[in-house]
């Protein structure tokens, strides 16, 4: 059992981060909230919430907010902007803050989770996923064959998840040899925009862009974490695997796709388990890797964890 921690959290009522905090109070830590509206994740005797907007504070004001911290997790993601507004930029911007206030402040180890975009292709020299069209429709199909995958980001997305419902549906008319020559054109042309034009490509590729603000910098105590492709709410089953650099890859090759059928995923409550763990024993410092669990359990659940 490690000693209690302060543990800076910023994005407490986000995804991640409520489930990273709700693990972390579990544990006896003391969890400080950092987001515009802290506040969001509740009440608790060892939840402090700091409001902080990352994107308008000086960096020395930021290294202020973060100082006294043991761990600082960062779970920091960017709220769609209006039209003409770049998803890209927000997001390096931002990060780029947040790393040059974390590296004024001392004795502090800096989580950041990123995602699986930064991952590399196996087999090769540091081709991230996110640059491979395979590995894009590869991850559109299997989100696809997830119920839960597919609930959670249509809560999330909106309007915008309904192609994905669609796109579901579709797969499963084929399988069942239901598909009609219209059902079949919605496929192809769901999988050529997925290979070149993915609606959340600019995303995922930002976040795999922050990887080169860390990749070897030794110069302060950093660890990055890309979850896994199939990451998603879910059961809190206590297990995960880890592995560095390289996307990992189930069973063998089954098409000229080298992912099809064989990305991985975790739940967000045991990549929480994994992010506690990190905390606890800085046994990663300095790597950028992954961990991956058990899905089994395809029910939808809740996306955000409250203390309330
Ligand atoms: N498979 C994958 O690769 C995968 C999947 C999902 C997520 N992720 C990664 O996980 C990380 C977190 O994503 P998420 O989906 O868990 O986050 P999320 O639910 O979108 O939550 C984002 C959090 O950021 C906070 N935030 C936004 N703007 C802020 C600002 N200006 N100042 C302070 N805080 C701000 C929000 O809090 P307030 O509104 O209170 O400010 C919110 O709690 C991201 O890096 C994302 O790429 C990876």
């Amino acid at each position: 059992m490690s000693a209690p921690l302060t543990v800076g959290v910023i994005g407490p009522a986000g995804f991640t981060g409520s489930h990273v905090c709700v693990e972390l109070l579990g544990r006896g830590h003391t969890v400080v909230g950092i987001s515009r509206h802290p506040e969001k994740f509740g009440t608790h005797p060892r939840y402090v919430a700091k409001s902080v907007d990352v994107g308008q504070l000086s960096i020395a004001a930021l290294a202020e907010a973060f100082s006294g911290l043991d761990v600082l997790i960062c779970c920091y993601g960017p709220q769609p902007g209006g039209p003409g507004s770049s998803l890209y930029r927000s997001f390096i911007e931002v990060v780029r803050r947040i790393v040059l206030a974390v590296r004024q402040v001392e004795n502090l180890y800096f989580m950041f989770i990123g995602g699986a975009g930064s991952l590399h292709v196996p087999g090769t020299t540091g081709i991230c996923t996110a640059d491979d069209p395979d590995f894009l429709v590869a991850y559109r199909r299997a989100i696809a064959d997830s119920e839960a995958h597919t609930s959670y980001l249509v809560e999330r997305l909106g309007p915008m998840g309904s192609a994905l419902r669609e796109f579901r549906t579709a797969r499963v008319a084929e399988r069942q040899g239901q598909a009609t020559e219209e059902t079949r054109a919605f496929i192809d042309d769901y999988e050529e925009k997925a290979r070149s034009q993915d609606f959340a490509l600019e995303f995922i590729q930002a976040v795999r862009t922050t990887f080169m603000f860390f990749d070897g910098n030794t110069s302060f105590s950093w660890t990055f974490v890309s979850p896994p492709p199939l990451y998603r709410p879910g059961t809190r089953t206590g297990s995960y695997e880890v592995a560095v650099d390289d996307v990992p890859l189930t069973g063998q090759k089954v098409s000229d796709n080298m992912f099809e059928g064989r990305l991985t995923g975790i739940t967000a409550a045991d990549l929480a388990i994994a992010v506690a763990d990190e905390s606890e024993r800085k046994a990663h410092k300095h790597q950028h890797w992954t961990a991956s669990g058990d899905l089994s359990d395809d029910k939808p659940t809740s996306i955000f964890k409250t203390l309330d």
